[in-house]
């Protein structure tokens, strides 16, 4: 079969890289691919067999059931297979990831990427970087694979999740009990739940964590905003005692490596409240399965080896699974499979640039805005900075806003009484030293002070005027970063990545990359 199948080059950064009706193909040949391979059938159609397409591993976090299973899964389709030392590799003499990256990509016709890095968001930006490269190089656009960035996601562990659950469940997609258990805060097989867990119709999630590993908000109310119905316990024996318990549990370890000193500190009192004991068997649903990414802590697992033996036990055949799944991920983005895809395609969302508005200004017959005392003539006035909002927070919206734009001109600004209502303020900057604002200015303000209005004066009054909103993407200002320090967009990190934020509701961003939620002053560094 030639590899010009749809989902040739794509990336999976996040499970929501691939649409619903992509994740049940995805299980679909999986599960036809498993059924053949078990029972001595021909698997010939699920392999590449072409030492032109190279699958690259670059793990350069721990590992082992995942980059084995894809350098297995690599193995299986008969493509050239190559596991990226990153420790004795040119990341030790300061190298970015993205000029390594561009040189391996440089060595072979066709190829994919499977990183797994400490950094959040790095697929996500190699996908841009990459496609702008391939474009000019006149070559295919390699695909990339998330095999686990710091705590943000596990796409692949995610399917490979979701297709144990699925086999459990006989493949009936109407609905899923399930608790997740363990650190729900550094772990990022849970976060990526979040998402994957859609595949079932009707989604019931019991949260078990003591509050200092408990889900961050963002992801919680991901669950909520897919229509799952949360509840959360601080422990596995307040869950039990509540009488209403999953048949399915996904147990996940302590992530010592991520959490901060304090944290860390407490992980012997934190890790007791989620770990399964012996007399808790008899409260646990006849037929439940337990789960498990694995590895489970050696020493302090949370599901405990006396579990080893009993049909509880799933986490032996779900680990298996990554074998299966994976070699349907690669052979996907290869192109190699594809061709008898029915379903709808995973869309890029629309953004519509439509921030600035027109409005009809109000009748004045005397001069409207002032520069001190005197009226302004010809200029900007910008009105409205920060309505409503507490004084402090209007002066400091001023602030940034003079600050950002470079106001460094004849001006005057202050608060004032709004007409809303009694009680209410706003912020105004005259400007009449300036008659227009470029673009990139306009779309600054915007982000800066939403819901303002720019006034153009003419003769004293106002000719036109324009209602500002939150544009729906900040991006590619030298003023803006991402406040994780851990997202591969973080100054620190030295990759020259293009800051962007994408607007999520009411006042927050999400960073493109790590997707880290900021509420919008927060993106500006002043
Ligand atoms: C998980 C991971 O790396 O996030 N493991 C895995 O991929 N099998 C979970 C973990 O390390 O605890």
């Amino acid at each position: 079969m030639e590899r010009t199948g749809p989902f040739k080059g794509r990336t999976i950064a996040v499970v929501n890289d691939l649409s619903l009706d992509e994740q049940h193909y995805l299980y679909a040949k999986a599960r036809e691919l498993k059924t053949l391979a078990k029972s001595g059938g021909d698997t010939s159609a699920f392999k590449i067999n072409d030492r032109d397409y190279q699958a690259y591993l670059i793990f350069m976090e721990d590992s082992t059931r995942t980059r084995e299973s894809f350098r297995n899964a690599a193995k299986f389709l008969g493509c050239r297979t190559n596991v990226f030392d990153s420790a004795t590799s040119s990341f030790n003499k300061n190298e970015s990831i993205t000029d390594a990256i561009k040189m391996l990509y440089g060595y072979s016709a066709d190829s994919c990427f499977i990183l797994r890095t400490k950094l959040e968001g790095v697929c996500r930006w190699l996908q841009t970087a990459l496609a702008s490269y391939a474009e000019t190089s006149g070559r295919p656009k390699p695909g990339f694979i998330n095999a686990g960035d710091g705590k943000h996601e596990h796409p692949t562990q995610e399917f490979l999740d979701e297709y144990s659950f699925l086999e459990q469940l006989g493949w009936d997609e109407s609905n899923i009990h399930i608790a997740l258990s363990g650190d729900l805060y550094h772990g990022r097989t849970v976060h990526s739940k979040a998402d994957g867990l859609r595949i079932f119709r009707n989604v019931k999630v019991d949260l078990v964590a003591p509050e200092l590993l408990s889900m961050p908000p963002y992801y919680m109310q991901k669950m909520v905003d897919n229509g799952f119905e949360v509840t959360a316990y601080e422990s596995l024996d307040e869950y039990l005692a509540s009488g209403k318990v999953a048949p399915i549990w996904y147990f996940t370890r302590l992530q010592l490596e991520r959490m901060g000193e304090s944290v860390l500190e407490k992980a012997p009192s934190l890790r007791k409240s989620v770990t399964f004991r012996k007399d808790m068997l008899g409260l646990v649903p006849e037929g439940a399965r337990f789960y498990h990414p694995l590895p489970r802590d050696r020493v302090n697992p949370t599901n405990p080896t006396f579990l080893d033996s009993l049909p509880l036990n799933g986490w032996d055949a779900q680990s298996e699974n990554g074998y299966w799944t994976r070699i349907i991920e690669i052979g996907m983005l290869s192109g190699l499979l594809g061709h008898d895809f029915e379903g709808e395609f995973a869309r890029q969302e629309e953004l519509s640039e439509n921030f600035i508005q027109e409005t009809t200004p109000a009748e004045h017959r005397k001069p409207e805005y002032k520069v001190g005392i005197k009226p302004v003539e010809e200029g900007i006035v910008i009105d409205h900075i920060a309505v409503g909002k507490p004084i402090e927070e209007i002066w400091s919206s001023i602030e940034a806003v003079r600050k950002i734009l470079k106001l460094n001109v004849r001006s005057s600004h202050g608060v004032y009484h709004s007409l809303r209502g009694e009680g209410e303020y706003k912020g105004i900057i005259s400007l009449p030293d300036i008659i227009s604002f470029g673009e990139k200015d306009l779309k600054k303000l915007a982000a800066i002070a939403p819901g303002c209005t720019l006034n153009l004066i003419r003769n004293s009054s106002v000719a036109r005027k324009y209602r500002l909103s939150m544009p729906p993407r900040i991006y590619g200002f030298g003023e803006i970063s991402c406040k994780n320090e851990n997202c591969i967009s973080h100054p620190s990190h030295s990759e020259g990545v293009v800051t962007e934020f994408v607007h999520k509701t009411g006042s927050t961003f999400i960073c493109k990359y790590c997707e880290r939620e900021h509420p919008y002053r927060d993106i500006w560094d002043i």
